[in-house]
């Protein structure tokens, strides 16, 4: 799958997000070594730092059905009633929970660069030295 198209999914995983407060809407689409798509949206909470990323309900979601390998995410955020097409860079600790499960020289971030392109990263990119499994083997 493209990254045009994986960035579509995100999109469409936008639709679900849950962000009464902020009206900051968030989707994600990751995709695993074998192929599967598992969506994720943003929940926020009235207590605010419950609030759960799209990022982190997608590996949330895909970890609880026995999925253990990673290949690339999409993220597509931006106001409510925006198109979504601004860069939307995951957070330090959607960083750190795709640190868990992915290899950081391979798994990719997609991102969309807020004039209609996509542009792509490593996880080691946006988190270098990151502290992970590895470190405490
Ligand atoms: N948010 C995400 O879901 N992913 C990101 O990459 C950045 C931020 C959410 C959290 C909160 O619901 C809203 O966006 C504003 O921070």
């Amino acid at each position: 799958m493209t990254k045009e198209a994986l960035m579509l999914e995100a999109k469409k995983a936008r639709e679900h997000a849950y962000a009464p407060y902020s009206h900051f809407q968030v989707g994600a689409a990751l995709v695993t070594k074998s192929g599967k798509i598992y969506h994720g949206c943003n929940i926020e909470n009235a207590a605010y730092s419950p609030t759960n990323c799209a990022e982190r309900t997608a590996f949330f979601r895909a970890i609880y059905e026995g999925e253990r390998e990673f290949e690339k995410i999409a993220i597509a955020g931006g106001p409510e009633g925006s198109e979504a097409d601004e860069l939307c860079a995951p957070c330090g600790v959607c960083r750190q929970v795709m640190m868990e499960f992915c290899n950081p020289e391979t798994f990719q971030i997609i991102l969309a660069d807020g004039k209609g392109k996509c542009m792509q990263r490593t996880l080691k990119e946006l988190l270098p030295y990151g502290f992970g499994p590895e470190n405490l083997k």
